[in-house]
């Protein structure tokens, strides 16, 4: 019923000569965009040229981090007017590492997500625990907070189209991954907050992809549970050939 996504992010990883290569080498091979979303979510400076590398296939393109702000004096930052003009389709918003290193805030997130809307973007947005509060069982008050505070003024059918990633932060880039049963769980009460927000059949139609360590080898465990309809990937998307190995879990 809801379609998968499968989205790469790079991080801070990649020049444009190694971005280039990678968008040619997987553009005509990804399975169809009945079957599946793919998304590679580049570092900034490459996204033009990578829109363009992948105009007509079956590759959208994504960036990492946006400002809320339209324009003005933001030095360094990126314009979702920018975006939303070089043809970038997705935005990841609220990523742990934006949250732990550079002051990302519930508030800032939601911003980012009105923003996404207004200018075509679908955001990813992103929330999980610290292995701290999930030791400490704050891990759903914490995902429900987030999520809460991410969507609050949008209508019911931008909350539809958002992607929500749940990312528990001690399975990001560690190998430990979670179980797709503990994902699931998680994942679920995050349905759950979707319908008390909105209603039910928003909370039916969002994707939730799960992230942290997820690989070829273990991709189709999360996508067999009930409320994970994808993933979004790190150190697995690196190379063509193991982000395709994720998308071969889709057929
Ligand atoms: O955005 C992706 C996540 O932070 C997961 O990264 O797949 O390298 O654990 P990872």
């Amino acid at each position: 019923m809801r379609k998968p996504i499968i989205a790469g992010n790079w991080k801070m990883n990649k020049t444009l000569s190694e971005a280039k290569s990678f968008v040619e080498e997987v553009k005509n091979v990804v399975p169809s965009n009945e079957a599946v979303d793919t998304v590679v979510c580049s570092p900034a400076p490459f996204l033009g040229q990578l829109v363009e590398a992948a105009k007509g296939t079956n590759v959208a393109i994504g960036a990492q981090n946006m400002h809320f702000e339209e324009n003005g004096a933001f030095t360094g930052e990126v314009s979702p007017v920018a975006l939303e003009d070089l043809g970038v389709q997705y935005v990841i918003l609220g990523h742990s590492e934006r949250r732990e290193m550079f002051n990302e805030t519930n508030d800032s997130v939601n911003k980012k997500t009105l923003a996404a809307f207004k200018h075509n973007l679908t955001p990813i947005v992103c929330c999980g625990e610290t292995l701290e509060e999930r030791e400490a069982g704050k891990t759903k008050d914490l995902v429900a907070d987030q999520i809460q505070k991410a969507f609050a003024g949008l209508t019911d059918e931008q909350a539809k189209q958002a992607v929500i990633a749940y990312e528990p932060i001690w399975a990001i880039g560690t190998g430990k991954s979670s179980t797709a049963q503990d994902a699931d769980e998680v994942c679920g009460h995050i349905r759950k907050i979707v319908a008390e927000s909105f209603n039910a059949d928003v909370a039916a139609a969002v994707r939730i992809q799960y992230g942290g360590s997820v690989k070829p080898e273990n991709i189709k465990e999360y996508l067999a549970e009930e409320n994970i309809d994808g993933a979004l990937v790190g150190g697995a998307s690196l190379q063509p050939a193991s982000f395709l190995g994720l998308l071969e879990a889709i057929s």
